[in-house]
């Protein structure tokens, strides 16, 4: 299977996506890694591994739609069955989002419905929220809204930070579940069929956990 992703940031999640590929755990290969910015750290990564990075930066096109259409016409061109947006900051349109239905993934630092959009660790210890943790969901039009396909929970620590929660995070949730959804994807365990995740051959009822983790994802 050929995946591509985008990026705008640091590329931790990236990164064990790049890992895990380059180990045939992930039964996909990275066919190209877009950032809309390009002093994103994630293209230096992807450059490591000798994948393609490319950057779109989204100040050179005139509108959101003549941003998006250009970048849909540069991951055509890699021709992957998967989209994974792994800390991509920009929103994309319906028609871009539909064009890529089924088969496009992202990853959100929360319990989502819970805290969708900017600054989550903050938004979760203002609550003084006892639990937090990462979604990985099908994207749809409706911005971290689409159906989840695995939810990480872990406890939130007394005395942290936005940083350090947010570390905590990355490190105990994000890089295990991104891999993980992306891993499903590829073998046909995972399917977006009339807005529903379909596991195996069964309708979701919750979103899968981290006890549902393979091994090499654990
Ligand atoms: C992650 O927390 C991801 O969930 C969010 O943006 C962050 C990206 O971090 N969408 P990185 O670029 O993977 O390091």
């Amino acid at each position: 299977m050929r995946l591509v992703v985008l990026v705008s940031g640091s590329g931790r999640n990236l990164q064990a996506l790049l890992e895990h590929a380059a180990a045939g755990r992930l039964g996909a290969s990275i066919a190209a890694v877009i950032s809309n910015r390009a002093e994103a750290p994630a293209l230096q990564r992807a450059r490591a591994a000798g994948v393609p990075a490319l950057c779109l930066p989204h100040g050179d096109y005139p509108s959101r739609q003549a941003f998006d259409a250009a970048l849909a016409e540069v991951i055509d061109r890699f021709e992957p069955q998967l989209l994974a947006m792994a800390g991509f900051m920009r929103v994309l349109g319906r028609d871009f989002v539909e064009r890529f239905e089924g088969r496009m993934l992202n990853i959100h630092p929360s319990l989502l419905p819970r805290h969708p959009g900017l600054d989550t660790h903050q938004k979760v210890l203002d609550a003084a929220e006892p639990e937090h943790g990462a979604t990985v969901h099908f994207v749809t039009p409706e911005v971290d809204g689409g159906p989840p396909v695995i939810q990480g929970r872990i406890g939130v620590p007394p005395r942290c930070t936005a940083a350090t929660l947010g570390d905590k995070v990355m490190r105990e949730v994000e890089l295990r579940i991104y891999p993980q959804a992306v891993a499903w994807f590829a073998r046909g365990a995972l399917v977006l069929r009339q807005g529903r995740v379909w596991f195996r051959g069964v309708p979701l009822v919750e979103p899968l956990g981290l006890d549902d983790l393979e091994e090499p994802f654990r």
